[in-house]
């Protein structure tokens, strides 16, 4: 059934990326006519979101990293997702690990801004993934499925995309195999409460780079990429895209 989903590579470059790094979008203008198959995404910091929507290229999607879980009033510095599709976001990112660690983000927060961006019209990439101490004590599946039942609202499939980003694989230059890649995506997609889980998309993240884009991507069941550091550099992020031609 994977023929009915199509890859999505998407860039987080968390908080990273000056007024300077709008020239990204030029170095990957012609980028889509190599890849028509693929769709793609960036999601730089919200301080180049205005300007990058002013400049990116049709084909490039652009998204968020995080919103607000309520629509809007007195809440100090957060961006709501309404603010977000106002810019001409189509996705934004929910309860990556980084968030869940710093700013103490629970499933409940998860599902409640997963929520109020789909209420934005936004689609979530809602984030789950286990630790290393998890993985080592066979808790990996049982981790990542119930960050998956407790952190996703009640929707269709096609309204949300998930990240599988196992934490010890953020970051540290160690990527999941594609072997158990694979089997923890179908092990989310068994778990998707809906009949529809052959629609539902499912990102790997975690040190994906050139060199292993390929191995990852073409497993059934891994149905694009979620990109940190690879995707601050035009070339690796268009050689990650071009894996997909
Ligand atoms: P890296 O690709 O830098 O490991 O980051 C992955 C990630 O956290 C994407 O959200």
């Amino acid at each position: 059934m994977a023929m009915m989903r199509r890859k999505l590579v998407a860039g987080n470059w968390k908080m990273n990326g000056l007024q300077k790094d709008r020239q990204f979008l030029s170095d990957l203008a012609t980028l889509h006519s190599e890849t028509p198959n693929a769709d793609v995404l960036l999601c730089p910091p919200a301080t180049l979101l205005t300007s990058m929507a002013a400049t990116r290229p049709g084909w490039l999607m652009l998204g968020g990293q995080d919103c607000a879980m309520t629509q809007s009033g007195a809440h100090t510095g957060d961006i709501s997702a309404e603010m977000l599709a106002d810019l001409g976001c189509s996705h934004v990112i929910v309860g990556h690990s980084e968030r869940r660690a710093d700013h103490g983000e629970t499933d409940a927060v998860v599902r409640a801004k997963a929520q109020a961006a789909i209420q934005a019209g936004l689609i979530p990439i809602i984030c789950v993934g286990e630790t290393l101490e998890q993985r080592e004590s066979g808790l990996a599946e049982a981790v990542v499925v119930s960050q998956l039942s407790a952190g996703v609202p009640e929707c269709e499939a096609g309204q949300v995309v998930i990240a599988y980003e196992p934490v010890w694989a953020i970051g540290t230059g160690r990527t999941a195999s594609p072997e158990d890649a694979q089997a923890m995506h179908a092990a989310l997609r068994a778990a998707w409460s809906g009949a529809d889980s052959a629609a539902l998309r499912i990102l790997y993240g975690g040190s994906m780079n050139p060199g292993n884009a390929d191995a990852l991507l073409s497993q059934s069941d891994v149905d694009g990429g979620l990109i940190g550091g690879a995707s601050l550099k035009p070339d690796q992020f268009a050689s990650i895209i071009r894996t997909l031609r």
